[in-house]
């Protein structure tokens, strides 16, 4: 039997290349597009490294119709598609929002206009806990409704889900999955693939593991005066191996027989809430060494406290995650020593 075929737009980011590599140990046959717009070849070399595949991959714009129908017809027919090409830092696109509602939405409508011309059914969708804003009850469920985005960002996500479910209603072949994504951090095991920004990092532990590396001069956490235990925003940190893991378990269940699965949803995280301060310090803990950092203001349009309940992806995919924070912290770590002795 022929491995099926997968579409995977972005696949040279970071959560893409590790779903990537999970594809391939899962027996599929993944093929990335990417346009390198905010990510470099260096993540499809560690893939190659990690599971000795060369990756197939064409180099290209997912909002650009003709080269999508390019792909799709040198490639034949997709079994499905996975959609992670998109903007996704918050504060660029508060300062932008123009380039991110123009990218995130025109990159999903072509993909949807070239899949229905090509009549490929299966679609996996890159969400966020961001649709939730600040959730009115913690852990938060999908029932819980959309609040007013805290930024353009999140905007597009919410667009992009209402989108797609429009777009199931009125076609009865398509199936859609949106992963919303909590936070997730770390790097493969084995060092090979991990978290790459192209410029200075706005998430946590790549200015963690960079501050740490001595590439920054140190770490701001922003606000300690929340309610919260500590004082800190909580968050669901989840590994990233255990959220590239749940794309293949989503895949798997679009690809099961039967019936037509309209548009579902469901929570990434691990359903556990970690303080940014207990983070830094079980960083501290897990590399043994010693970390600069202080407390700063609060950053605009942050949420206080969010993570997840996970049980409805437990049920329906069969999937919860592996690894704890400090496996996701310790790789992260092995990652960013290895890459920053290879850019010096
Ligand atoms: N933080 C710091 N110092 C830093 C960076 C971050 O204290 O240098 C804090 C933030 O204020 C926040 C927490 O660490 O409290 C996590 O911040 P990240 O930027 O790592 O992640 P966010 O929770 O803001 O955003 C992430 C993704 C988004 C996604 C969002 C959903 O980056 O793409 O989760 O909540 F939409």
């Amino acid at each position: 039997m022929t491995s099926k075929k997968i579409l995977v737009t972005g696949g040279a980011g970071y959560i893409g290349a590790h779903t990537v590599v999970e594809l391939y140990t899962n027996g599929y046959s993944p093929v990335v597009i990417d346009n390198f717009s905010k990510s470099d070849r260096t993540l499809l070399e560690g893939i190659e490294k990690i599971t000795g595949i060369p990756v197939v991959f064409y180099e290209g714009d997912c909002a650009d119709k003709e080269f999508l129908k390019r792909v799709f017809k040198k490639e034949g027919k997709f079994d499905g598609v996975m959609h992670f090409a998109a903007y996704k830092s918050v504060g660029e696109s508060v300062e932008q929002p123009i380039m991110y509602y123009r990218n995130n939405l025109d990159s999903l409508l072509t993909l949807l206009e070239v899949m229905k011309e090509q009549r490929v059914n299966n679609l996996i969708f890159s969400s966020s806990c961001t649709v939730y804003g600040e959730p009115d009850t913690i852990p938060v469920d999908e029932q819980a409704p959309f609040k007013k985005a805290e930024s353009p960002y999140g905007a597009t996500k919410q667009m992009c889900e209402q989108i797609l479910e429009d777009v199931v209603k009125a076609d009865q072949n398509l199936n859609v999955i949106s992963l919303r994504y909590f936070n997730p951090i770390g790097a493969h095991p084995s060092a090979m693939l991990g978290e790459l920004p192209i410029d200075k990092p706005n998430n946590l532990v790549p200015y963690i593991t960079q501050t740490a590396a001595g590439i920054r001069e140190k770490l701001v956490i922003f606000g300690d005066d929340y309610d919260t235990s500590d004082g800190t925003c909580i968050r669901d940190f989840i590994h990233i191996v255990d959220l590239a893991a749940a794309h293949v378990k989503a895949i798997d269940k679009l690809s099961e027989a039967g019936e037509n699965k309209g548009y579902q949803y469901y929570n990434l995280g691990t359903g556990r809430g970690v303080s940014v301060l207990q983070l830094v310090k079980e960083f501290i803990e897990v590399a043994g060494i010693k970390l600069n950092y202080e407390m700063g203001p609060r950053r605009a349009g942050d949420v206080v406290k969010t993570y997840a309940n996970p049980t409805k992806a437990k049920n329906d995919l069969n999937w919860s995650a592996q690894y704890t924070a400090k496996d996701a912290l310790r790789d992260a770590w092995a990652w960013e020593k290895k890459i920053s002795t290879s850019r010096k």
